[in-house]
């Protein structure tokens, strides 16, 4: 585990950057999620991080190195984002606010038990993401605009590489609160940020399909909902075997090793640092 500052230039990006149009907006839509939970997350674990002893170096070193490579994901991603709202979809603008002030609540509000139960659980979510797009996407991405790529599975990647931090931090201050051990705690706030977050993107990408679609023909627009309805089912069957995983009471995260497409990204020349 070590932090990557990759240079990508997204200046010039088209905001349909894989061939499968619907594939792509439903991407767009998911990057505004870590540009400001991500954020969130890190105050949370400087929060944290002031509650762990002497005893927790080691843990302290790893929360150091994720806070990092969280610090790096959101600012790559407030990149992309920034080209997505300047390439046609301004509009995004206003989903972005509300996110940001929803968190911001969040954080203002909530015990520090939960907010590292929500942190654990958005980095359930992206564990499952990164499993869909290393096993599931190799036919969206073909042909696909190399820096939005990497953007993503860069991200992915290093997703698999911290995958345990957060959960280690909230086993060691929140520890087995509530019933069952605290299972409950752990995944109704799962739950809760799973639907928070689903919710949020699945409101942008209708706004981006919509953009889309105004200026399309019956035909084409019928189509465009077609493959996205498909695309969307097809999602819900990839992803719900590693949902389902987050849900087992014996869930860790460290045993979600990397899928073999995964390690070979890490070990690649695009985790490289190179411009
Ligand atoms: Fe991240
Ligand atoms: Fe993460």
């Amino acid at each position: 585990m070590h932090v990557r500052c990759p240079r990508i230039d997204f200046s010039n990006l088209n905001p349909r950057w894989s061939w499968h149009h619907e594939f792509a907006q439903r991407a767009n839509a998911n990057s505004v999620i870590p540009a400001y939970i991500e954020p969130f997350i890190v105050k949370v674990m400087h929060q944290a991080k002031a509650k762990l002893g002497a005893d927790d170096r080691q843990l302290r070193d790893d929360i150091d190195i994720f806070i990092k490579q969280e610090v790096q994901h959101y600012k790559l991603h407030n990149a992309f984002n920034a080209r997505i709202r300047a390439a046609g979809y301004p509009g995004i603008a206003a989903f972005e606010d509300a996110l940001q002030a929803r968190l911001q609540r969040i954080f203002d509000t909530k015990s520090l038990a939960f907010k590292l139960a929500y942190a654990v659980g958005f980095e359930s979510s992206a564990l499952v993401f990164a499993h869909v797009w290393f096993t599931r996407y190799a036919e969206y991405l073909d042909g696909a605009d190399p820096d939005a790529v990497r953007l993503w599975k860069w991200h992915w990647a290093e997703e698999y590489e911290h995958r345990d931090v957060a959960f280690r931090v909230y086993k060691t201050i929140v520890g087995r609160r509530g019933l069952f051990g605290g299972y409950f705690y752990r995944v109704s706030a799962f739950l809760a940020v799973s639907l928070d977050l689903m919710k949020c993107a699945n409101a942008i990408a209708s706004h981006l399909l919509a953009v889309d679609r105004a200026t399309m023909t019956p035909e084409h627009r019928q189509a465009s909902e077609a493959r996205d309805k498909a695309f969307m089912a097809q999602f819900r069957r990839d992803a719900g075997q590693a949902l389902l995983n987050v849900l087992r009471p014996s869930y860790d995260p460290a045993t979600a090793t990397p899928t073999p497409q995964a390690a070979a990204y890490l070990a690649s020349n695009e985790m490289t640092d190179a411009p």
